[in-house]
């Protein structure tokens, strides 16, 4: 991620819009069951809500610095944290009741990364279990704020094809300012 990104990803602006406006809303009428799946945790400024969601949170991250700073945060907590890559996740088939990815796939190095990451959160979620996700489409602002970072958008169109390509089913994209949730059952 660049200076912006880090700086808007841990800023209390973003922290009260994911809590109050962007997770109900993508949480909305879907069950997260008992544990939960953060993938590109960040600062975590989803973690803290989703820690009064559900039973358990294990949040994944990338980044070592992010990793090792929540984890101290959410220690004593129903939430862990560990270091790691969405493509290639460390936890066994079944684990997870739900799965949910903030801003995370396009930071994918490129698509077939991407359904890499598709195909092990469907491994690593419970048969019936619910992969949220919430991302921005491609245009002129959103890649110039990906400047010195990585921009691999996912596009809207093909999402629910690629999912079910993953192995999930009724997979939907539905629009929310300039983003969407792409919303798939294992
Ligand atoms: C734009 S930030 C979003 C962070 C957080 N979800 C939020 O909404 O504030 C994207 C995050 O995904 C992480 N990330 C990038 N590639 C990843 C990967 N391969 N596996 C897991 N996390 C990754 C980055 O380190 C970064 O923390």
């Amino acid at each position: 991620m660049n200076r912006v990104e880090t700086w808007f990803c841990g800023s209390s602006y973003w922290r009260y819009v994911t809590r109050r406006q962007l997770l109900p809303w993508l949480v909305g009428g879907s069950e997260l069951g008992e544990h939960v799946l953060e993938l590109g945790a960040g600062p975590g400024a989803a973690t803290e809500e989703l820690r009064l969601r559900a039973r358990q949170v294990t949040s994944l991250e990338y980044d070592h610095g992010f990793a090792a700073r929540l984890s101290a945060r959410v220690s004593g907590t129903n939430a862990s944290v560990i270091q790691g890559d969405a493509a290639t996740l460390p936890f066994p088939d079944n684990t997870f009741t739900s799965a949910i990815a903030i801003l995370m796939l396009h930071h994918l190095r490129s698509s077939e990364l991407q359904d890499h990451a598709f195909a092990e959160v469907g491994r690593v979620l419970r048969p019936g279990g619910v992969f949220l996700a919430f991302e921005i489409e491609d245009g002129w602002l959103n890649r110039f704020g990906h400047i010195r970072s990585t921009f691999v958008p996912v596009g809207p169109a093909t999402a629910s094809a690629r999912l079910a390509a993953a192995g999930f089913s009724r997979a939907t994209v539905d629009l929310w300012r300039s983003g969407f949730r792409i919303r798939a059952l294992r």
